[in-house]
């Protein structure tokens, strides 16, 4: 089956602590309770465009030690491709330590481990698999020269390419907006993308103005229960969100990309496919943990019935 959904992207083991609220600096906290949970935003953005409909292969790097062949093993369950996920000797799978508090909102440490062996020459090495896609997903867990690799790459093969600009710190080479069809950032990185404050739907609107001046074509900037925005250069549209009771929001904003991809995948127009996400991404805030709490394709359309 060739996959219509190609992510290049990050896997990590996921090390989750619930606590009260998030430590200050300097503070020791006490926790509630600590698992181990297969994440990364490359690897939840795979399962959910599994679990909801599409095809999927993953480009990848994991360390060759138990997470990685734990990672690889909750992937290949999902159905996903993952002959392109590189077991790198000598290398630690990626790790994110994370603290979720009462108020469900997370702090979110990385290390990269494998993930920064994800390079043009892996990529390069699976091009069959971009050649194959109709929809090509990246984020920022891997080096950024690979990421601007990928999506020129995408654009030379006429696929739909998606920026999920996650994690951000900076603004993005300017070279980057005519290469991606859809920028896909949350409120914290649209305000570091743009350096203009982003929290809710008319500053939202006033950051995708800067990002369309930049050169970007078509913007979704999602803001959690405030819903989502998509402007174009012609059109804005806001998009509110279905209300839920949340208990933690890891993995939201990589259930949506993932949900909305594979709805474009299957052929469907832009406004379904963001309120697709934004429904699959609304489940996924009411159950607990990354890649545990994306629902399957029969979840969303209970849901949205
Ligand atoms: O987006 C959530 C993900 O961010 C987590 O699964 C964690 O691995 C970090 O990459």
């Amino acid at each position: 089956m060739q996959a219509k959904v190609v992510i290049v992207g990050s896997i990590n083991m996921d090390l989750v602590t619930r606590a009260p609220r998030l430590p200050r600096a300097g503070e020791t906290l006490a926790g509630y309770s600590f698992v181990t949970v297969p994440g990364g935003k490359g690897a939840n953005q795979a399962v959910a465009a599994a679990r909801l409909g599409a095809s999927v292969a993953m480009i990848g790097c994991v360390g060759d030690d138990d997470y990685g062949d734990r990672l690889r093993a909750a992937l290949l369950v999902e159905g996903i491709d993952c002959d392109a996920i590189i077991s790198v000797a000598g290398e630690s799978t990626g790790v994110a330590l994370i603290v979720v508090d009462d108020n469900s909102q997370n702090a979110i440490v990385i290390v990269a481990g494998g993930n920064g062996h994800v390079s043009s020459a892996v990529v390069d090495s699976f091009d069959a698999l971009l050649s194959q896609a109709k929809v090509i997903i990246c984020q920022l867990e891997v080096p950024m020269a690979t990421v601007g690799h990928v999506l020129k790459r995408g654009r030379e093969l006429g696929k739909i390419v998606i920026l999920n600009p996650a994690p951000v710190s900076a603004p993005l080479p300017a070279d980057w907006y005519a290469l991606i069809d859809y920028l896909i950032p949350n409120e914290s990185e649209a305000t570091l993308l743009t350096g203009l404050p982003v929290d809710s739907v008319t500053t939202a609107e006033v950051a995708m103005g800067a990002l369309l001046a930049s050169g970007a074509s078509k913007i979704i900037v999602t803001l959690g229960a405030q819903g989502v925005l998509f402007a174009t250069r012609t059109h804005v549209q806001h998009f509110p969100a279905p209300q839920v009771r949340a208990v933690d929001t890891t993995a939201a904003g990589d259930t949506f990309v993932g949900g909305f991809a594979a709805a474009l995948a299957q052929g469907k127009s832009e406004s379904e496919a963001i309120q697709f996400g934004q429904f699959a991404a609304a489940l996924s805030v009411t159950r607990a943990g990354a890649q545990p709490s994306i629902p399957t394709l029969g979840d969303v359309q209970e849901f949205q019935s």
